[in-house]
């Protein structure tokens, strides 16, 4: 078992497919973990998991990698405490969790954008143009800016788990340029795939990152790196003020007009 410690995540599912579906029902079945080379031992970190579910979770992957040993779980090193109750994030990590809001806000209408906004005409492409504008500016000029610039530096970014958040914003922004290609030739069979993909990436993004990376980011801030953050974060929100509340009211906007009935 020891052994498998240091093994990567992927190397260990593809020799074992059983021990996936045990690391799903943990919700460690996340593609950060399978990229590459996050180690078996790191998910106890990154995921914070419970002493309880630890000892569960390489107990029974400690029946699936010898079957019919009795299995001692290995005691995993931590860096942090074991998590107790849900998720509370450090000051500046909740003003990047209030963004998600808004770009989940945006995010939810897009399938009924996709379908109603006809980019060949004058309606529909000021819509599509409208919700590309708030893409391209508020999610990632003024957020994904935040993250990548800031946030994002004060970890090792050849982790894994930071290679996949910016592989995430790299194709986002891929989709965006598709979207806005569509535009120009208004053609309405681009715009809507390019933007449902945006928006597919977009929801499981933001729920790793508020779920998986930002509450493990958190636990290893320290004090002064989390209160220089913040203050580097309140410069840009204040330059940033008075385009987040157009945005807003944009968004609000766009959801008279595709919010679903019975919403
Ligand atoms: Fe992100
Ligand atoms: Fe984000």
């Amino acid at each position: 078992m020891e052994q498998y410690l240091n093994m990567g995540i992927k190397d260990v599912i593809s020799r074992f497919p059983a021990a996936g579906d045990l690391l799903n029902r943990f919700n460690i079945g996340c593609v950060p973990c399978t990229v590459g080379t996050c180690l078996l031992k790191d998910i106890v970190d990154i995921h914070s998991l419970s002493v309880e579910d630890e000892k569960e979770l390489f107990t029974g992957l400690g029946e699936i990698i010898h079957p019919g040993e009795k299995i001692v779980p290995p005691k995993i090193e931590r860096k942090q405490a074991a998590k107790s109750g849900g998720n509370t994030y450090s000051p500046p990590v909740k003003s990047l969790v209030d963004e998600h809001k808004l770009i989940k806000r945006l995010v939810a209408l897009i399938p009924a954008i996709a379908d109603r906004a006809d980019p060949s005409t004058a309606d529909g492409f000021q819509v599509i143009s409208d919700s590309v504008g708030f893409i391209r500016s508020y999610a990632d000029k003024f957020h994904h800016a935040k993250e990548e610039d800031i946030l994002f530096k004060y970890f090792d970014e050849g982790t894994d788990i930071i290679k996949v958040m910016h592989e995430d914003h790299a194709n986002a922004r891929g989709h965006v340029k598709a979207v806005l290609e569509g535009l120009e030739k208004k053609d309405k069979a681009i715009t809507s795939y390019n933007l449902k993909k945006y928006g597919e990436i977009l929801t499981e993004h933001i729920k790793k990152e508020d779920e998986v990376l930002y509450p493990w980011m958190d636990r290893n801030l320290t004090t002064r790196e989390v209160g220089e953050m913040f203050s580097k974060f309140i410069a840009i929100d204040n330059d940033f003020a008075d385009e987040a509340k157009k945005y807003e009211a944009m968004i609000q906007t766009l959801e008279k007009n595709f919010k679903n009935q019975g919403d």
